[in-house]
């Protein structure tokens, strides 16, 4: 079957990497792709904004598998323009609706349906330009940190969170009255702060079941120990210790079932990857937030981890037919290290020459790259990841971090203190 990915990260190298592994994998399609992608796939030219281009590399190509990387086309109803017509009648789509896809696309709705179908979540309310005061007059009954989040979509910067009642206060009046999000920031949540470790937990759905993928934890911040400012990502752990027998029957029970079962309820229908951001809180889980498609840099960590056929398990969820479908772990643990660019997350060069982007003993997954004129050069803050394999994590983050240190092109700055915070090396 000829298969094509939608995205050009590292997220998207890595499903392609691991499509292509399977026998029932023909063609396999990364649009756009970047410099990696094109080892393990055919890249194709799309305009992710464009219906008509996507529907063109769809037909041109025969594709009948289609995984959505990213989540903008998903909130967007990329999935419900395609169902719509007919010309895609056969297609099978990893991906939910534009109505699924608000988990992530609005806050406001993810939230409320949390607290709907009592999911453990912190507790949160709403405002928006005609309630600003209302908003202003909440954040000075409430204890520090305050934790502000704009409803909509915004790459990862929507959301604040500071000690200080002022700072709070211009936030709130630059994401609803200077728009500083755009329309994402019409409604802002305030919400209660909760104290713990995140962990990323992934199930693949058809709507009806789910299968659990394995869980991870990442690594947003651009400084060691967590300092500096926020990332798309700079690394990923996974299996996560913590999230140990007990605490998985708490996810599931908690939060995972409840969620299938709101979905269901609420007559939306979803096939794909649901992701959950959670907060270990005291050993009980909570819920921050949905992403309606997996993270980058997590897929990377997680994807390595398992067994069972990729593509398999891909066309069981798109067909309905999770529910005859087992899935296998491997028993290694992987670690994630991501090198980026000089500058990120604020300004970067771009076009430098990757004199060395494949070390050995690890898997490499490419996302700002591209190959100009047959030379590999980069394209982006976050350049490429290299995922370590091990028998257990330190043994993944050693190869993970050896091989970041391999890699060549000027201006690489990596953090070399992924995962330590779990591992018996940190201590
Ligand atoms: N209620 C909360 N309490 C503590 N930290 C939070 C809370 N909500 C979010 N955070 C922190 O902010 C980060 C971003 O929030 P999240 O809801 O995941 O938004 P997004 O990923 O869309 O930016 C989280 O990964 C977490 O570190
Ligand atoms: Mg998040």
């Amino acid at each position: 079957m000829n298969v094509l990915v939608l995205g050009s990260g590292g997220r998207e190298h890595a499903m392609a990497w691991k499509i292509r592994q399977s026998p029932l994998a023909d063609q396999v399609f990364v649009a756009p792709g970047n410099g990696g992608t094109s080892e393990v796939a055919i890249n194709l030219n799309v305009d992710l904004t464009s219906l008509f281009s996507i529907k063109s590399i769809l037909l041109n190509n025969e594709i009948d598998l289609l995984v959505v990387g990213p989540e903008d086309p998903l909130v967007n109803g990329l999935v419900n323009d395609l169902i719509a017509d007919d010309d895609f009648k056969k297609l099978k789509i990893i991906g939910p609706e534009r109505l699924g896809a608000q988990l992530e696309g609005s806050k406001e709705f993810s939230k409320r349906f949390m607290e709907k179908y009592k999911i453990p979540t912190a507790g949160a309310k709403v405002f928006d330009e005609v309630s600003f005061p209302d908003g202003l007059k909440y954040l000075d009954e409430l204890e520090p940190p305050y934790v502000l989040k704009a409803d909509g979509l915004a790459g990862g910067k929507g959301v604040i969170i500071t000690e200080d009642v002022e700072e709070a206060k211009d936030a709130l009046d630059e994401i609803i009255n200077q728009n500083k999000f755009g329309d994402s920031g019409s409604k802002v949540l305030i919400e209660e702060f909760l104290t713990g470790i995140e962990v990323s937990f992934f199930i693949l759905t058809d709507g009806k079941s789910y299968r659990l993928l394995p869980e991870a934890k990442d690594y947003k911040r651009i400084g060691e120990n967590d300092e500096g400012l926020n990332t798309g990502g700079m690394g990923a752990i996974s299996p996560v210790k913590f999230a140990d027998r007990i605490f998985k029957e708490k996810v599931h029970e908690r939060i995972i079932k409840p969620t299938i079962a709101g979905l269901k309820k609420e007559k939306i229908p979803y096939t794909g990857f649901l992701f959950f951001g959670l907060i270990n809180v005291s050993g009980e889980p909570y819920i921050i937030e949905y992403n309606v498609r997996l993270g980058d840099p997590e897929t990377q960590a997680i994807l390595p981890r398992i067994k069972t056929d990729f593509l398999e398990l891909l066309v069981n969820t798109a067909e309905g037919n999770l529910i005859d479908t087992d899935i296998e772990y491997e028993r290694y643990s992987a670690a994630t290290v991501v090198c980026v660019s000089e500058g990120y997350p604020e300004t970067y060069e771009t076009g430098v020459e990757i004199v060395e982007g494949k070390p050995n003993g690890v898997l490499t997954f490419h996302a700002g790259s591209k190959v100009d004129e047959g030379t590999l050069v980069t394209n982006g803050g976050r350049v490429l990841a290299v995922t370590g394999l091990g028998k257990n994590l330190g043994e993944a983050i050693s190869k993970g971090i050896r091989a970041a240190e391999q890699v060549r092109y000027k201006g690489k700055y990596f953090r070399s203190d992924i995962g330590l915070d779990l591992t018996e090396l940190g201590q």
